[in-house]
């Protein structure tokens, strides 16, 4: 199984956790649930590079099989979602700053901000590659997805 399955599960575990944390110990406002879905619909969508990895590197052609069924499935959803994670990361990011302003010594901000620009990036390249695919623009789906990834986990635990 691929390591990103093992990646993905273990983001989505700490930010449930940092939510139990702001319901026990602050307010558990609309804005962060709305943060808390975006991050769910994002994952949703990546965990297709989990897929795609285990379908080239798994030893059984029965698991092959099964992995790509499931994959063929979720394509249409797939482009639906990614701009859906979009427009709840941006209603997440308004309601932030009516709640606390730009806050540029909180590195939360910074990160959230440098997120929502790259996933802003990865949802335009999706759609580019949709209508005039290419290797590059696959690539670079891919690694605006590893980036993000990232940015998102950083942008949680702090
Ligand atoms: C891909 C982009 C983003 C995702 C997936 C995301 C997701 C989340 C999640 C799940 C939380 C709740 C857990 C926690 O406290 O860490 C959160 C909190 C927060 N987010 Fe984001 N976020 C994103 C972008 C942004 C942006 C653009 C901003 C604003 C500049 C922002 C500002 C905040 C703030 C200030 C909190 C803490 C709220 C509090 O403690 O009251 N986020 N985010
Ligand atoms: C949260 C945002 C998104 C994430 C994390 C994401 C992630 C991925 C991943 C991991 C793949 C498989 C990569 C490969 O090996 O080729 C993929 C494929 C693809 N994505 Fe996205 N994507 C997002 C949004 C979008 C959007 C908004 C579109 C708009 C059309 C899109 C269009 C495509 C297309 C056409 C493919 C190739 C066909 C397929 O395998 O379904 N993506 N995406």
């Amino acid at each position: 199984m691929s390591k990103w399955f093992y990646l993905n599960f273990g983001l989505f575990v700490i930010a449930v956790w940092k939510i139990i944390g702001h319901a026990l110990h602050t307010t558990l406002t609309p804005s962060i649930w709305i943060g808390f879905m975006g991050l769910a619909f994002f994952l949703f969508n990546w965990t297709r590079h989990a897929v795609f990895s285990t379908i080239r590197s798994h030893p059984r052609r029965e698991t092959k099989i099964r992995l790509a069924r499931i994959s063929k499935k979720v394509v249409p959803y797939h482009r639906y979602m990614g701009t859906t994670a979009l427009l709840l990361v941006v209603i997440h990011a308004v309601s932030m700053f009516y709640r606390y302003g730009f806050v540029s010594r909180w590195p939360k901000m910074w990160m959230g901000l440098i997120a929502a620009i790259i996933l802003l990036f990865m949802v335009l390249s999706g759609w580019l590659r949709l209508f005039w695919p290419s290797v590059k623009k696959r690539y670079l789906h891919i690694y605006l997805g590893m980036l993000l990834f990232f940015l998102i986990f950083i942008h949680i635990i702090l």
